[in-house]
């Protein structure tokens, strides 16, 4: 959690009360890691304290998939914590906090959270699939033998799940001072429409199996990336993944899912990028992970109305 000044940074962490031992781990580390804009820490299990006045809340803690666990004990699980965060940050941070969800179900708690702070703009909030869009922008990199830096545009539909889209129909990659389309420059379809996808798509379950852990490094550079551009926009040319509330108009995905698109943002307010042609291929994958997400809400609002 986050508040942030012309030129400094507030920063409060808040966890469950068994974990305040763990908290002031973190808090060593804030204060060890000297940020030059870095004013304060406080960390804190109380949510009036945690959420007071907020610019930028990211929701990092979720309940985690445990072995023998069904996705729908999982939802409930943390339809619970992401109602009772979203209804904090309704009464006490800023109405113009910026709400970025980290945790998994990332798409779905990030809706529970915004359907439980009505006084906050629904657009304020998003979750992360930037994670997702750097794999994706790595890979192309890799197999191209140029860095991350060279390729730009690619896209994540959908879910922050094994249904994702990572789509490079529309991305660019610099190759001897010049840029060219990805299909192009890799003169390898199969490999795009087949391993490169699959790939992307279980990169999280592939960093626990080898890490026996979830991603760390990788996601926390990536909601640096995420938040940056909120906070000052994208570049010219330039456009990012995000999860954001649809509105029924844009690429055919229906209303009220939070669905991962392709955003650019100019004072801190993200629009999405339109009129991209949608091939057939593309269309498909798009919609398989609509429909998953459009299941996971039905069973979140279930839960929500009980809850
Ligand atoms: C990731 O993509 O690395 C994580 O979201 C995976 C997970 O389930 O923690």
């Amino acid at each position: 959690m986050v508040s942030v000044g012309p030129s400094l940074l507030l920063t409060s962490s808040v966890d469950i009360t068994p974990m305040m031992t763990v908290l002031d781990g973190v808090l060593m580390e804030l204060q060890d890691c000297a940020l030059p804009l870095l004013k304060d820490v406080i960390a804190t299990d109380k949510e009036e304290v945690a959420f007071k006045d907020l610019d930028v809340a990211v929701l990092v803690g979720s309940m985690p998939r445990r072995e023998g666990m069904e996705r729908k004990d999982l939802l409930k699980a943390n339809v619970k914590i992401f109602k009772s965060q979203g209804a904090a940050l309704d009464k006490y941070a800023k109405k113009s906090v910026k709400v970025i969800v980290v945790g998994n179900p990332a798409n779905t708690n990030c809706l529970t959270a915004s359907k439980s702070a009505p006084s906050i703009p629904k657009e304020n909030f998003s979750c992360l699939t930037r994670l997702d869009h750097n794999r994706a922008k790595s890979q192309i990199a890799l197999k191209l033998g140029v860095t991350a830096d060279d390729v730009k545009n690619v896209i994540i539909w959908g879910n922050h799940s094994s249904t994702q889209y990572p789509d490079v129909n529309h991305a660019k990659v610099k190759l001897h001072g010049k840029e060219v389309g990805v299909y192009e420059a890799l003169k390898d379809d199969s490999w795009l429409k087949g391993d490169f996808i699959t790939t992307v798509q279980q990169r999280g379950a592939a960093v626990i199996k080898a890490r026996k852990l979830s991603s760390a490094m990788s996601a926390a550079k990536a909601i640096a990336d995420h938040i940056r551009n909120i906070w000052f926009g994208t570049p010219e040319g330039e456009f990012v993944s995000m999860g954001v509330i649809s509105d029924g108009n844009s690429y055919g995905i229906p209303d009220d899912l939070l669905y991962s698109f392709p955003v650019v943002i100019k004072n801190k307010t993200w629009k999405f990028v339109e009129g991209l042609p949608i091939n057939d291929f593309s269309r498909e994958k798009m919609d398989l992970t609509a429909k998953e997400l459009a299941e996971e809400k039905e069973t979140a609002f279930e839960f929500l109305s009980s809850a």
